[in-house]
Order: C-alpha cells, then sequence, then structure tokens
C-alpha cells in the first residue's frame, strides 16, 4: 500500500516536472532574447501566412503549429502510404515532419548572399586552412597527413580550385533546377526549361533524346562521388562542352587525370555548402542551395514531389532506391511557402501557376530579422559584413568590373562593398567567413 503510494507521488511529480521542464523549456529555448512585439508579431504573421500556403498549394499537406513561434509540423494526408524503408532501422517512413522556420529563413537569407564554390582565397583565409580543411576535400585525404606537403596537396586540387568565386550573388535572373524524376515524362516541360537564364542539372542526367521533357539548355551539374568518378561520360551529356560541372564531395585522382588527358574543358569546381542538419542532404538540396547562391529567382522541376508516388523513378532509367522522399517532399513545399522556390509537376504544371498566399516580402523580411535576433545569429543591425566571423583582407586582386553584371548583382556587390562571403560549415552561430578588397 505505501509502496503503491510512493509510486503514485513519484508519477505525480515526474509528470508535473515534466510539464514545469515543458514551460521552462519553451520559453528558454533560444536563451534570454528580448524580442520585440514587433519582432514576435513578425513571426506570427509569418506562421500564419505559411500555414495558409502550405495549405492552398502542399497537395493535401497541412502545417501545424508547433511548441514555440518557430516550430512548424507538416502533416501528409491520413491515407498516404509511406514507401520508403530507412535501410538501417527498417522502419517506414513517418508522415509528420518538424522543421524550424526561424532556422529555415535565417539561413537561407545567408545562403543568398554567399558563394558556394570552393576557392583557394577560401582556404588561404581559413585559419589553418590548409592543414584542417584542404585534406578533407582530397579523396583519401586521410593519407595527406595534414598536408605536410603542402605542395602535393595543392597540385591535387589546383585543376578544381579557382583564385576567387567565379559567380557572384544574383548573377543570373531566373534559374531552373532539373531533378531526374521520372514525373518528368508526364510533361512536356522542355521548351519552358530552356527559357531560363540558367538551367542546374544532376549527376548522370542525359539531355539528348530528352529534349522535349528535359529541355536542352544546360549551364551547370551538380556531382555526388558516383558521377564525379565518370567526369568523361558526364561531359559528353552536354554537347556545348561548356557546362559547369561542380562536385559536392572530394577531388579524385582519376578525375584530374581525365581533366588534364581526355581532356575535359568544362570548368569543374568543388561546392562549399551550409549545412541544413539532417533535413536534406541529397544532391536535390545542394542543386538549390547552389542555385539560390547565384540566381534571383529558382524553379524546380523534375523532382518526386506529387502525392501518390509508387516507387522513386528516373526519366532516364529504371527505379532506384531513393532516399527519404516524404521528408524531402515536405521540405521543398516548406520552401516554396517561404518564397525561395516555386515547384512545377505534372499536378502543378500551369506555367503561370501563382503560389497562393505566400508571405510577403515585407512579412519575410521581417520574420527573418526577428528570426536573426531570436538565433542569435551574427548580422543582425546595418553592418553588410555583421554576418562575418572572419574578415580578412584579399590579396591583391584584379578588381571585378561590376559593370557587366545584372543591375541586382551590382546592387548588391555595392552593398557589401565587393565583399565575398563563404558559408562556414557547422560553425557555432552560422558566422561567415568575408574577404574584402584592398582599399
Ligand atoms: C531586455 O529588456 C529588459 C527590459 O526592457 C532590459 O532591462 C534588459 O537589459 C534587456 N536585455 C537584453 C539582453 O537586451
Ligand atoms: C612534395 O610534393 C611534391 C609534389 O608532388 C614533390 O615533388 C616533393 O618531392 C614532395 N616533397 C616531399 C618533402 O616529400
Ligand atoms: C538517342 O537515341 C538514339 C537512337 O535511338 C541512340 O542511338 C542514342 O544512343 C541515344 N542517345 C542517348 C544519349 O541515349
Ligand atoms: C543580403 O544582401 C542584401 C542586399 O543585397 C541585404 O539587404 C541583406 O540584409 C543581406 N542579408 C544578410 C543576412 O546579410
Amino acid at each position: 500500500m505505501r509502496l503503491l503510494q510512493l509510486g503514485l507521488l513519484l508519477a505525480l511529480t515526474s509528470g508535473f516536472l515534466a510539464i514545469l521542464i515543458y514551460i521552462t523549456g519553451v520559453t528558454n529555448l533560444y536563451g534570454k532574447v528580448n524580442l520585440s512585439d514587433e519582432d514576435l508579431n513578425a513571426l506570427l504573421s509569418l506562421r500564419s501566412d505559411f500555414q495558409k500556403c502550405v495549405r492552398i498549394n502542399g497537395l493535401g499537406l497541412q502545417a501545424l503549429s508547433g511548441a514555440d513561434y518557430c516550430q512548424i509540423k507538416i502533416q501528409f494526408p491520413s491515407d498516404t502510404i509511406p514507401k520508403w524503408k530507412d535501410p538501417k532501422s527498417g522502419q517506414l517512413e513517418g508522415l509528420l515532419y518538424d522543421f524550424n522556420l526561424c532556422e529555415a529563413v535565417a539561413t537561407w537569407e545567408q545562403v543568398r548572399n554567399s558563394t558556394t564554390i570552393l576557392t583557394r582565397e577560401f582556404i588561404d583565409a581559413l585559419p589553418n586552412g590548409w592543414e584542417e580543411y584542404a585534406w578533407r576535400r582530397i579523396n583519401k585525404g586521410v593519407l595527406l597527413d595534414k598536408c605536410k606537403n603542402r605542395t602535393l596537396c595543392m597540385e591535387k586540387l589546383a585543376l578544381v580550385l579557382p583564385e576567387t568565386p567565379p559567380y557572384v550573388p544574383r548573377q543570373f535572373d531566373r534559374c531552373a533546377v532539373i531533378g531526374n524524376s521520372g514525373d518528368l515524362l508526364k510533361t512536356s516541360f522542355g521548351k519552358e526549361i530552356d527559357g531560363y537564364d540558367a538551367v542546374v542539372r544532376e549527376n548522370g542526367a542525359p539531355i539528348q533524346n530528352y529534349t522535349n521533357y528535359v529541355g536542352r539548355k544546360s549551364t551547370f551539374r551538380l556531382l555526388n562521388r558516383g558521377s564525379a568518378k565518370a567526369l568523361d561520360k558526364v561531359a559528353e551529356l552536354d554537347e556545348s562542352g561548356k557546362e559547369v560541372l561542380i562536385i559536392k564531395t572530394t577531388v579524385h585522382d582519376i578525375m584530374s587525370k581525365m581533366i588534364q588527358e581526355v581532356p575535359i574543358h568544362n570548368p569543374v569546381y568543388l561546392m562549399l555548402g551550409a549545412s541544413f542538419g539532417s533535413s536534406a542532404k541529397g544532391t536535390g538540396l545542394k542543386a538549390l542551395e547552389f542555385a539560390l547562391s547565384v540566381c534571383e529567382s529558382v524553379d524546380m522541376y523534375g523532382f518526386t514531389v506529387d502525392p501518390g508516388y509508387k516507387e522513386w523513378t528516373r526519366y532516364f532509367s529504371e527505379s532506384r532506391q531513393g532516399h527519404t522522399p516524404l521528408h524531402g517532399r515536405a521540405y521543398y513545399q516548406m520552401m516554396e511557402c517561404l518564397g525561395l522556390i516555386k515547384i512545377h509537376s505534372p499536378m502543378r504544371s500551369n506555367p503561370n501557376r501563382h503560389v497562393k498566399w505566400l508571405p510577403s516580402h515585407e512579412t519575410l523580411t521581417a520574420a527573418r530579422i526577428a528570426s536573426e535576433k531570436l538565433l542569435r545569429r551574427l548580422g543582425t543591425g546595418r553592418d553588410p559584413l555583421g554576418a562575418c566571423s572572419i574578415v580578412k583582407k584579399q590579396k591583391s586582386r584584379k578588381k571585378m568590373k561590376t559593370t557587366d553584371l545584372r543591375e541586382a548583382a551590382m546592387k548588391h556587390q555595392n552593398y557589401v562593398k565587393g565583399a565575398t562571403m563563404y558559408p562556414l560549415e557547422h560553425s557555432l552561430g552560422h558566422g561567415m567567413l568575408c574577404t574584402v578588397p584592398k582599399v
């Protein structure tokens, strides 16, 4: 009897404790931050517009409020049948996904102002860049003993390492990112895709024989490890020979040999990217990240985003084991309703489709500023270099001819006074490394 009472008491107290932790946990989640009423209202407006946007554009998805101003849960209709199993746990993918809107608006804004191509200038400016970072971008780099022989490391990277960034933010106006989904064969987006200023493709996606569906134009191609090893085959996919090849992972001796001996004349670079946690790590998200760092607007085609998918399909080959399709789809819907991208698919095929109830530019900006405060991101304020945790003077370089740029890109260059911002992967506070021109 006594034992029972004790047990009950324990259960009660732990229950209270849990509630207490819940309450204080929510208010303390972001530390003590003073948000003005204006900031709070901005976050609330964003959330409510976002929820409407998902309801209207999400083909059945719903965005539910989470534990605080920032948390959101995206839910699939209950009759959705998940098909993808985590190979490790054997579990089917779930129907409910947590996202943090504050994190997303703040991080993607940084992406839009940064360079996502690895440069020599970046490694030089990074504290211990050659000892601690360079070898990570070389296949079997761990054998290089932290680039003890720096000449050797430089040689290995030389073919894919420009001195300074080849592109600036907003250099291109309208861009399209083309995924490899078999859905592309259900529509004929080819002409529409060729109308963009730049087109980003992925891995071994063929163009020839599919132009009616995927267009002809190809400006950039994002490559995972497997495709990068077959660089000669990939380079043949685009007949112009000018497509820029961007590798997500590392430079490999096989690739360097091909570049020199085949030879491959296309520019080849390594990507430098932000960290989005476990949200989605695939080539698709990386391609969007790259596009958002060089384009004014980004439209996406050929991603498995429509309800009722039966298997992971590819437009040019047998279906293939993908990864986390529902999680990815929810994430892309979030991106659309934050005004970052526009999704095209068989079920959203009207090229003039408007994303309805998109939060307004004012709402997004106000919510982003509030989010930066809440997350204690560097860069809240008027200083264009406020987001930089490391600032380095550039070595004497030729002054970039900004007059050749689009007006929006030129304006941005003036705003940042010619500085380049590089994401510091996994850095605390999401600070950036910035290089500024010598005056
Ligand atoms: C938060 O606001 C209170 C009252 O307005 C003020 O006393 C305090 O210094 C502020 N704290 C911070 C960290 O700005
Ligand atoms: C360093 O690498 C270069 C280039 O491969 C090579 O010529 C040189 O002998 C190496 N130096 C040492 C000390 O191993
Ligand atoms: C395109 O089709 C032709 C004729 O069927 C074929 O010979 C060629 O190999 C195809 N090209 C590609 C890249 O699949
Ligand atoms: C990004 O650049 C724009 C100007 O082009 C500026 O208004 C905005 O504040 C910048 N964002 C960040 C996070 O630095």
